[in-house]
Formats: C-alpha cells, structure tokens, sequence
C-alpha cells in the first residue's frame, strides 16, 4: 500500500556550551522547542527533536582547566547534568547530540576537506582581539572600555597563522536569501537588524583554526591547528539527523532552528554560508527570542542569581515552570523573571482556573448516575483557527491566552448553567458538555502541560488524542475522579 506520507517537522535548539551547569535560559529555549514539537505531533506530522551540547573551543578546555579535571570528564559530567534537566522538564528530544561524539567529529573532518578541497578553506595570518566567553574576534568598535560588553572582559589579542572561511563570497546570496524569504528571520525586527547589517556592512572572511586551542577538533590537513568551535558547532543541525549518511535528506532543511537573539547574526550568516559551500539546502526558518533577567537583572555567576530550572521543577513541579515561562512572556521579548510573579500565576490560573475546573467538572460527573448525552453548547467557545494561527505564527503565549478563554468560558458556563441545581436530561446536557470541553483542553494543554494532560486524561477515562479529535462528539470515557491537578503556593 502506498501509505500516506507525513509532513515532516524539524527543529533544534542551539546546542549549550557545557562550561556552565544549565540554567533558567537554557530551559526557556529548550521547553519552548518542546512544545512546538509535542504541538506539531499533535497535528500528526512526523518531528524530529534535536538538542545537545556544545564540548570544544577554548572556554570549555579553560573551564575544565579551573575544575581540575580533564576536558573529556569535565564534558561527560555536565552533558549528564543537561541530560538530566531535560529529564526534569519533560523534554521529548529525538536526539541529544554531543560534539564530542565520534560521528560528529568525523563528519566536521569530512566536511573541512570538502570546504578546502573545493577551495572555500585557505591560509593566512589572523591578528585580532578574542573574546573567549562570546567564542569569537571583536572589533576595536563592539568593545566597551577595551573589554566585551557581554562577558566584561579584556578580549586575547590574538596573532597567528589561521585557515579562513570565504565568508565573504556568500554576502550576496545571504542577503537575497533574507530578503525574499527563502531564509526567514522572525521576529520581523530581527529579520531587520540582520538585513540592515548586511546592507551596512560587508561580510568578511573568517577565521576558523585556533593553533593554540588544544581541545578541538584538529584540521584534518594539519594537526597543529583545532578547528573553531562555531564551525564545528553548527553542524551538529545536520549531524544529528545522521549527514553525510543520506538519510538525513528525510529531515533535512530544517524547518525551525529556535536560538536566544545572542546568537542570531552568527547564525544568519556563518550556518547558511557553510551549507551553501556544502552544495547543501539552507534553514528554512530561524526564530531568535529574547532575554531572561533575574528580578531585572542579567543573570550571571558573578551575581550569584542563576536560576537553576531542575530546582524550580523540584519545588513547583515541571509544568508549572513550563506554563510559567511560555505563558508569561511574549515570545520573541525580552522577560523578566520572578519568582512571585511565577507563583501568582500558578494560583491564579493553575490552581484558581484549571485544577478547579477539572475538580468540579469530575465531582458532578461522578455523581451523576444517567447516560452521559447531550447537544454541543460550549464549542462555539473553542477557537481552534485562532489557536493553529497563533501555534503557526510562534505567538506561544497568545496560543496559551486562546485555550485560557476556552479554560475560563467552561468554568463559567457552570455557573452560568447553575449546574448543581440541575437533574436529569438538563444535567445531562451540562455534564455532557463539561466533559467533552475538558477533553479537548487535555489536548490542547498537552504541549505546554504533558503531565498534566496525563493526569486529566486519566481522570477522564480517555486515551491521549491528537488535534483531530479537538472536536464536539460522543463522550466515552470511564470516569475516576481524582485529587487536585496543583496545589495552592503561599506566597
Ligand atoms: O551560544 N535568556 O551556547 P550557550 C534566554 N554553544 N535565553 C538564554 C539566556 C537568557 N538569559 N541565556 C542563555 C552557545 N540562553 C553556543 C551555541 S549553536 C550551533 C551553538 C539560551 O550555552 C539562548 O537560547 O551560550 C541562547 O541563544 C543560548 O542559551 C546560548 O547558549
Ligand atoms: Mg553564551
């Protein structure tokens, strides 16, 4: 038979450098691209789900360095703890890649001689200034004091023999790419800053070996130079879906690669120029967000207000931290976390909302002895367009809004109703609705929310469904009631 072939999806998020343990900002992308993902297997489309760590350069082999141990242990140790926090949250990752893996470090080598062997790759002198925490040369104009502005630190004057990258013969295409679409930029004004960047200035060729950098990936051609880290990182986009093995055509262009702004330019330019060198396709899309502070604060080790994500799950659970942070900020902005504002919400719209919601609706069903049946009344609430056009559009918290007024509009139709003053075929009819309402809301909040929509779904006495059964029909689950869904937090 030929089967019906399935829309494939897929998306990454950056792959984190392991010289820190994972914090709040790691989480925010990696649970936004979560959601996306579990969003899109909910339409039914075939996903794959990369994420991973970033293991070589400088700033690890230094980290390692100051931790005693060896750049190898040192890596092994974090990746673990990454693993872990994805664990902690719940995150459905297809792959976890590692650069350290051996098929990635062979294809990096592949690649280089093919950059070189097609004469992309050439020779020459570097002087410059490097910043180790940004993993790359600044110009005398980014600096602020003679220090980077991001790590406020003195950059490493650097003179050495270096290969290049032809960067520059790619200024052209990249920028018409932009700008007609066929690479996306979102949100709008990034696209923006890129396009006026490339209007503004002219890209230049880079540099991609290190002679003094030991841990990394030695050019294949001459082994007293490493490969640089952004060169060897990117790749792990196509890696991780198995290139060069042909394979990787099923998955490959990637529809989404989500990134925080920090890292947008070097991936508008650097990624797409090496595939395009590659004979390869470019992303489909890049969505850069925005930037976390901590009670207005950039959230630093210095200033000892790292957020640690596994903690916050630990304390409030998984989904909530989930719920919190998609649904709290507009995605593409900059937030600010709190951990007050985080516990209102939790009481206001988890608890208060929600968790109420699914105890009343259970209590009345389990006490309601007749058939459950009745005619559609709540679905003129449901705005299923207004939902896939926000999920499409990647307004995470305005998709979060939609299915609250759907949470909110069914909680209210029981008051409305009076429901407890009702009997028989009347009751039926409000029970009948309540639950299907309830069952789709499952649905719907399973992205964001999976345990939770394990949880409602068990009480239910449903099986998980998919987008296609967001729809108004028989109710035939077996009712269990069961505790709360959350728990009030004293604030
Ligand atoms: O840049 N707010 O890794 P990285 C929001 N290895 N997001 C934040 C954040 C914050 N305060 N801090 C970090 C690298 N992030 C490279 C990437 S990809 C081929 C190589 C998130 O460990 C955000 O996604 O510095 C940001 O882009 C990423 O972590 C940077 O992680
Ligand atoms: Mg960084």
């Amino acid at each position: 038979m030929i089967g019906l072939v399935k829309k494939k999806f897929y998306i990454t998020t950056p792959i984190y450098y392991v010289n820190a343990e994972p914090h709040l900002g790691h989480a925010y992308t990696t649970i936004a691209a979560d959601a996306i993902a579990r969003w899109h297997k909910l339409k039914g489309e075939d996903v794959f789900f990369l994420t991973g760590t970033d293991e070589h350069g400088e700033k690890i082999e230094q980290a390692a360095q100051a931790a005693g141990k060896t750049p190898k242990r040192f890596c092994d140790e974090i990746a673990k703890n990454f693993k872990g926090a994805w664990k902690a949250l719940n995150i459905s990752y297809d792959n976890f890649i590692r650069t350290t893996d051996v098929n990635h470090v062979k294809a990096v080598e592949k690649t280089l001689k093919m950059l070189h062997g097609s004469g992309y790759i050439y020779k020459g002198k570097y002087e410059g200034m490097y910043c180790v925490g940004c993993e790359r040369y600044r110009t005398e104009s980014e600096l602020v004091d003679g220090k980077c502005p991001d790590h406020l630190k003195k950059p490493e004057v650097v003179s050495e023999e270096s290969y290049f990258f032809s960067l520059s013969k790619f200024h052209n295409i990249l920028y018409q790419k932009i700008k007609h679409g066929d690479i996306e930029i979102k949100p709008d004004s990034r696209r923006n800053e890129i396009l006026s960047f490339l209007e503004n200035n002219k890209l230049e060729d880079i540099s991609i070996s290190r002679e003094k950098v030991k841990w990394g990936i030695k050019i294949p051609w001459d082994d007293s130079h490493t490969t640089y880290v952004w060169v060897d990182a990117f790749l792990n986009y196509i890696t991780g879906i198995g290139w060069p093995n042909k394979r990787f055509e099923e998955y490959w262009p990637a529809d989404l690669h989500l990134i925080g702004k920090d890292i947008l330019r070097v991936h508008a330019t650097i990624w797409p120029a090496q595939l395009l060198a590659l004979g390869l396709k470019a992303p489909k899309k890049f969505f850069a967000h925005g930037y976390f502070t901590i009670d207005g604060q950039k959230m630093s080790k210095t200033l000892g207000n790292v957020v640690d994500p596994v903690k916050l799950a630990k304390e409030y659970s998984s989904d909530a931290v989930r719920y919190y942070l998609l649904r709290e900020f507009p995605f593409g902005e900059d937030g600010n976390f709190s951990e007050r504002e985080f516990i209102l919400k939790i009481n206001g719209e988890l608890v208060a909302d929600l968790g109420n919601l699914i105890y009343r609706v259970l209590t009345l069903a389990e006490k309601f002895k007749g058939n459950i049946e009745g005619q559609p009344e709540l679905d003129k609430h449901l705005h299923l367009d207004e939902l896939e056009h926000y999920m499409e559009n990647l307004e995470l918290h305005k998709a979060i809004e939609t299915i609250w007024e759907f949470v909110r509009a069914t909680n209210k139709y029981i008051n409305i109703k009076e429901a407890w003053k009702l009997k028989d075929k009347e009751l039926s009819q409000v029970i009948y609705n309540l639950l299907e309402a309830c069952r789709i809301i499952s649905i719907l909040v399973s992205p964001f929310m999976p345990d939770t929509s394990e949880k409602i779904n068990k009480q239910l006495g449903v099986k998980a469904g998919g987008l296609k059964d967001c729809k108004f029909g028989e109710f035939t689950g077996k009712i269990k009631r069961g505790g709360y869904l959350f728990e009030k937090v004293e604030v």
